[in-house]
């Protein structure tokens, strides 16, 4: 009875692999594990750390999501450290999760733990980092990261004006985690618009913390993103390299906890808004950096609205529970080293303070009270 019943599942697979085949859909990937009644099963959900605004976001969202369509969840936090990470996702495991979420902290570091959940028939999507060195990543989904650093460098870009050939303009790059694989697309996007400009001379970079190419982008790297560590590393370079009176016009920071730290080190240098507060850049639409905006410390923040992608999550893990077909929308960008993980890419929204109304008030993200703004 159990082999018959395995017989039809094995045969109801291939219908569907099939069928996928024939439909020839470049856009979508058909899931393995199909036919069997899911209603229940434990979800694992791996974030990096409570310490980062948006990971709390992402992971309320997910479990509301995922419980609305009748599935349990173990959520877990690894306070930025791989080897917790690590052990969760084997809990996870142990504990008969069918899909497992996974934030990576180190994306290079996951592949044993993926190797033991493959092994029991576990699927895995990387969310928002992909996962590398590991044949065991299913889906990915993310923002367009690359797009990302893109908007960061054009936003730069138009606000100096450095299309019609002005300058030159001091300007400080920062880049993220050197562990986090987002952090090198988010660099590459927004440096392949900066470089040239630093060429020219139009962009000079005073500190010499200047990435020749878009590969030494680690040189910069802030690891674990921290605020504190952006705040000192930005605190020694206008120590080092400001004090004959020459001013930093313009930072780049990949993201909003950097640019937090590089806001208080300009304030603690004396940085006035008004009238020498340089453009800053962020990404995340974090509660403190959008009250920055408000008050003229930051200039833009790449919003990416976490609940969409919890969304698109949910539904990724429901279709391969449920033997659906899982969209994706992009397969040829994301290769982990061992393979090009399906992936589904959503869009980031550059928010300034003039649109801080529509996009983050509008959309229900905050309320005018959070921000003060009523
Ligand atoms: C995420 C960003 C976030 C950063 C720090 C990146 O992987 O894509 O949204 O700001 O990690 O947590």
């Amino acid at each position: 009875m159990k082999l018959r019943k395995l017989a039809i599942v094995a045969v109801g697979a291939s219908m569907t692999l099939a069928l996928a085949a024939c439909s020839g859909s470049p856009s979508s990937s058909p899931s393995t594990s199909a036919n069997t009644d899911n209603t229940g099963a434990l979800i694992g959900i791996s974030m990096p750390t409570t310490t980062l605004e948006r990971w709390n976001n992402d992971g309320a969202h997910l479990v509301d999501q995922l419980k609305g369509m009748g599935y349990n969840t173990d959520l877990e936090f690894a306070d930025n450290k791989p080897d917790e990470q690590i052990s969760q996702i084997q809990n996870m495991i142990n504990n008969n999760a069918k899909v497992l979420v996974i934030a990576a902290i180190d994306g290079t570091v996951l592949g044993p733990v993926l190797q033991t959940a493959a092994d029991a028939g576990i699927k895995v999507i990387a969310y928002d980092r992909l996962i590398n060195g590991t044949p065991n990543v299913d889906y990915y989904a993310t923002f367009d990261n690359y797009k990302v650093g893109t908007l960061q460098g054009q936003f730069i870009e138009t606000q100096l004006g450095l299309k019609d050939g002005k300058g030159p303009f001091n300007l400080e790059p920062f880049a993220g985690s050197p562990d986090d694989n987002n952090a090198k697309f988010f660099f590459a996007g927004a440096w392949d618009v900066l470089l040239p400009y630093i060429q020219k001379g139009q962009l000079v970079v005073p500190s010499g913390k200047s990435p020749a190419n878009d590969d030494a982008w680690q040189s910069i790297g802030i690891q674990t993103w921290a605020t504190a560590t952006a705040q000192s590393e930005m605190q020694n370079r206008l120590n080092s390299f400001y004090s004959g009176g020459q001013k930093v016009d313009v930072v780049l920071s990949p993201n909003d906890s950097l640019a937090l730290g590089i806001e208080q080190a300009l304030q603690g240098a004396g940085y006035t808004v008004g009238t020498d507060w340089p453009i800053i850049t962020g990404q995340d639409g974090d509660l403190a950096n959008v009250k920055n905006m408000l008050a003229g410390m930051q200039s833009m923040t790449v919003w990416k609205d976490t609940r969409q992608l919890g969304d698109e999550v949910s539904k990724m893990v429901d279709q391969i529970l449920t033997g659906k077909t899982v969209d994706t929308n992009d397969t040829t960008t994301y290769n982990n080293g061992v393979k090009t993980v399906p992936s589904y890419l959503l869009t980031p929204q550059v928010v300034t303070k003039d649109t801080v109304e529509q996009y983050l008030v509008g959309s229900g993200f905050y309320t005018k009270t959070q921000l003060g703004m009523s």
